[in-house]
């Protein structure tokens, strides 16, 4: 089996967490480095929370330090959701690895240069990293096979009314991203607010094994923000679904679109517009938008490739 070869840039992050559990036992995949970004939390424990996951997991990659804040933004973090340290209050051995020297964005450009055209970069943070490397290095986007990330939404928002929170950290970064002439599939608030875990899908996971324990503990301080806060009943796995589209995109449901990032509106900024549903349509419909997941096999993927443990 070819595997693809996929760089990660997270802000661990209860789902980010999940979704780096995931991955590390998807054979088709092979992650060739991972970095971290200023977003759900502080750069310190995101940085942390990612370089620990990869031990947990038993994934022997470096961990590189990306930006600690967006590039003009105020940061806001989401602690709220994800707990003070980003893992909803749980722990993990800290990893005995040593320490990259190389910033996030040379990172990403060397495994580009290294696997050029092979590239594929997943997203499930703020985009600030790929945008400084974007900025840095003029070729980059020919050498970048494709970007997947989780950010923004046709519909509404979580972070605004408007924005969803990965693209309200930093619109800007967003823009320069969704502006680069990349291959983006776009998993936005639509298709990940319909891979939910409700309590009972909690407990299942629990348990399975001891990472589902660890991946439930991590979820349930989420569920109780969510019930508080929004009302919801369940919690979203928003950023797992990127690696679930790499491998079964027979789950989803996608269109080509147009998409834009709002960088100014008083109550739009950061909102990925799209055409969609507009019957005025951008002249370049590229952006590839996921808009549905089975949500039956998307859970009966999950509990299987987390059996995998
Ligand atoms: C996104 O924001 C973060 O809180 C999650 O980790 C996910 O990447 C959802 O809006
Ligand atoms: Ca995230």
């Amino acid at each position: 089996m070819t595997r693809m070869k996929v760089w990660l840039d997270a802000d661990p992050g209860v789902d980010d967490a999940a979704a780096i559990i995931l991955a590390a036992r998807m054979p088709e995949i092979e992650l060739v480095g991972v970095s971290a970004c200023a977003g759900n939390v502080e750069l310190s424990y995101t940085y942390e929370n990612a370089r620990n996951l990869v031990a947990y997991t038993g994934l022997n990659l470096p961990v590189h330090k990306g930006a600690d804040r967006p590039l003009l933004a105020e940061p806001h973090f989401a602690r709220e959701i994800h707990g003070k340290n980003g893992l909803g209050g749980q722990s993990l051995p800290a990893s005995t690895a040593g320490h990259e020297k190389l910033p996030a964005w040379d990172a990403i450009y060397r495994a580009a240069c290294e696997y050029a055209g092979e590239l594929i970069v997943v997203m499930i943070g703020p985009l600030t990293n790929l945008a400084l490397a974007l900025l840095k290095y003029a070729d980059l986007k020919e050498k970048i096979k494709r970007v997947v990330l989780m950010g923004g939404a046709v519909s509404y928002g979580n972070t605004t009314p408007a924005a969803e929170f990965n693209i309200y950290f930093d619109p800007e970064a967003a823009d320069i991203v969704f502006s680069a002439g990349l291959d983006i599939s776009m998993l936005g608030l639509d298709v990940t607010m319909q891979a939910y875990l409700d309590e009972p899908a909690i407990d299942r996971i629990h348990a399975v094994n001891e990472k589902g324990a660890f991946m439930a503990a991590s979820m349930r301080q989420t569920l109780t923000w969510a019930r508080k806060l929004y009302n919801l009943d369940f919690v979203a796995m928003h950023d797992p679904c990127t690696f679930l589209y790499l491998v079964y995109p027979e789950l989803f449901r996608s269109e080509l679109a147009g998409v834009r990032i709002e960088t100014k509106g008083k109550l739009t900024r950061g909102k990925t517009v799209s055409d969609v549903h507009s019957d005025y349509k951008f002249e370049d419909r590229t952006v590839d938008v996921v808009l549905g997941i089975d949500h039956k096999r998307f859970l009966d993927c999950f509990m299987e490739i987390l059996g995998r443990y």
